[in-house]
């Protein structure tokens, strides 16, 4: 499989590899919020296994989408720039909260969380 010809997930996402521990994109949003009222997001790369944060290897961008609507989007330095990722959002109507990540060694990686707005 070529990374970079694909959006990655983990195959298995009970027996992720050390590849996908490093490179899925855990999204963290409260279970449930207020209709219109803002709250916190996280994006992690590399929460289960960390991901190299150096020169020649590095998160370069996490993206987060609205369903399938970009709304946000954070360029990173490496060495500089540690993660998580956040972001404060208000949302009318309940979604899919999708982030896309690119690392210039191993490509890009996808992962969500569903939102629940009352
Ligand atoms: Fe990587």
């Amino acid at each position: 499989m070529d990374l970079f010809e694909n959006i990655n997930h983990p195959a298995d996402a009970a027996h992720k590899t050390d590849l996908e521990k490093k490179h899925y994109p855990t999204v963290e949003a409260p279970g449930s919020v207020k209709s219109w009222e803002p709250f916190d997001v996280t994006v992690t790369v590399g929460k289960e296994l960390a991901h190299p944060n150096e020169g020649g290897h590095f998160i370069q961008w996490v993206e987060l989408f609205y369903n399938d609507v970009l709304i946000c989007r954070t360029e990173l330095t490496p060495t500089i720039y540690e993660m998580p990722v956040r972001m404060r959002l208000k949302i009318g109507q309940s979604c899919t909260l999708k982030a896309r990540t690119r690392c210039n060694l191993h490509g890009i990686w996808e992962g969500s969380v569903d939102l629940n707005v009352e």
